[in-house]
């Protein structure tokens, strides 16, 4: 028994680094972060005033509702003499001031965005809510910014950068490094004919860890096509199973209604599954033509008690590499730096889908889109599950696969694994080979 748990132990081991190396560095978007910028473009006599800039880099992860929330640390004695385009949630105790009252003078502020309808007070990038678009779909929206008046301060100080800074997008998953000094942010007036630039720039940048995030499994991916009658549906237990995870509290059988107890409950709902997923993705091979072949793309909401709005999908599929038309979703086509497939993003069309709506009695919640894809006559083949796709991520998540031993098969049997179960048989391979070291 005993030479039996090391080896076991070492196997997971090798597991979780590997998880853990994956999670450091995602090759889908390398580069992906939220750049905060704090511009000091005026000074007054006990302190400064500040452009607060959060910018979101990530080519696909957006900041949903309730919203970003930023705090940090202040170095000295500092507040906040007023804001503009967000606020401090709490004013703490300004007991000591007579005839101004800051706004905030807690020691570590937290500032929140604006609601929607609040833009009386707006700045150019204010007032939403803390919603933050995703960089690939939709750059103009993917930043919000406020000012700030500083003070407290004693006389011609230029400032000490904030410390500690944190960030909620919307809940915890981020890291944020020291603010530091940084060249000064540079713009340009007189329509470009001249350059100004601000007094003195500090940045930080944040990275998302889903392993920070603590997030549970929200989402899988079913595949058919219609060379084969079976539906590879999600593995078992994706999101978790019953019988193990508390998570999953409860769930109601298809074509029931909530019930009023279950309508008012603040917990989500999902409908009963074996992989007890929110999320279902399912990737359909339509019809292989001459010259093209067609894919149908379902997103399934299957929470009766959430929307997803300004929802995306990101597939990984080297078929992305030719021509392809997609009726329904808008669509971009990611760089990638490393990875020989091809990433591509879909969103909502604005005032059609833009919104995954929830699950109801009748039918779950989806949005769904026809995908013509011009053939590589080199590549292309319905052979070893190469129409189906390597990887799926819903709203920056990993989609759980099915394991391609499970793909729907070609009906003269000809064998779907190779190609595709090279990597795990790669990790396997590795882990047998330290086993063996190791006993
Ligand atoms: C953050 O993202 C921007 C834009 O992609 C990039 O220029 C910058 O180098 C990134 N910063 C870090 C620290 O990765
Ligand atoms: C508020 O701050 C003042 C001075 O800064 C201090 O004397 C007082 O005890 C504080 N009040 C509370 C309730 O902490
Ligand atoms: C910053 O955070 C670290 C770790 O949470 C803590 O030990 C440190 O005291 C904090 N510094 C300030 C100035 O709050
Ligand atoms: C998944 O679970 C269902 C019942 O809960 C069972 O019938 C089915 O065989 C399971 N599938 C796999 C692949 O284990
Ligand atoms: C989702 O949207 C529908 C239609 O807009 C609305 O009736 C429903 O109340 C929304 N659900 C939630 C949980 O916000
Ligand atoms: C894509 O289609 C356009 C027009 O339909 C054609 O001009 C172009 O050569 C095609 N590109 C590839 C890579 O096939
Ligand atoms: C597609 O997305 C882009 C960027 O968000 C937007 O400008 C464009 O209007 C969208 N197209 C449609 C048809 O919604």
């Amino acid at each position: 028994m005993k030479s039996l748990v090391r080896p076991l132990l070492l196997m997971s081991a090798v597991f979780t680094t590997l998880n853990g190396l994956a999670d450091c560095y995602d090759p889908m978007d390398p580069n992906g972060n939220i750049t905060i910028t704090f511009d000091i473009y005026m000074w007054k006599d006990d302190g400064y005033m500040a452009r607060v800039t959060i910018q979101n880099y990530q080519l696909y992860r957006h900041v949903d509702k309730p919203g970003w929330q930023l705090g940090w640390t202040w170095a000295r004695d500092e507040v906040i003499w007023s804001i503009s385009g967000a606020y401090a949630t709490q004013m703490g105790n300004c007991s000591s001031f007579k005839d101004n009252i800051p706004h905030s003078c807690q020691k570590s502020p937290i500032i929140h965005d604006l609601p929607d309808s609040s833009r009386e007070d707006r700045s150019e990038y204010c007032c939403r809510d803390g919603v933050l678009s995703a960089w690939a779909v939709d750059p103009s929206k993917s930043l919000s910014s406020f000012d700030i008046q500083v003070g407290n301060l004693e006389h011609n100080t230029r400032g000490y950068p904030p410390l500690n800074l944190s960030l909620m997008a919307p809940g915890p998953g981020y890291s944020c490094s020291p603010v530091v000094d940084a060249d000064p942010t540079v713009s340009s007036d007189i329509g470009g004919r001249r350059e100004v630039q601000v007094f003195r720039t500090w940045k930080s940048t944040c990275v998302y860890s889903s392993f920070l995030a603590k997030q549970t499994p929200a989402c899988c991916v079913s595949l058919s096509s219609f060379y084969d009658p079976r539906i590879t549906s999600c593995p078992n237990c994706s999101c978790g199973c019953k019988e193990t995870a508390q998570k999953i509290e409860s769930c109601i059988s298809e074509g029931d209604e909530l019930s009023p107890s279950d309508a008012l409950l603040n917990s989500d709902i999902l409908q009963c599954t074996d992989h007890n997923c929110p999320i279902r993705v399912h990737w359909h091979v339509k019809n292989n033509y001459f010259k093209y072949w067609r894919v149908k793309l379902t997103v399934s909401n299957l929470n009766y008690k959430r929307n997803y709005s300004n929802w995306n999908v990101l597939v990984q599929h080297p078929g992305f590499s030719q021509n392809t038309t997609i009726y329904s979703f808008n669509s971009s086509l990611l760089p990638t730096v490393g990875i020989e497939d091809k990433i591509a993003l879909f969103w909502g069309i604005d005032y059609y889908n833009e919104k995954l709506l929830q699950a109801m009695k009748e039918q779950l919640g989806s949005v769904t889109t026809d995908v013509i894809l011009e053939k590589d006559l080199n590549s292309f083949t319905l052979k070893n599950g190469w129409a189906f796709p390597r990887k799926i991520y819903f709203n920056g998540e990993d989609c759980h696969m099915p394991l391609p031993d499970q793909f729907p098969k070609l009906p003269n049997g000809s064998s779907n694994l190779q190609a595709c179960t090279c990597l795990f048989t790669c990790i396997i391979t590795l882990c047998l080979v330290l086993l063996f070291a190791q006993v």
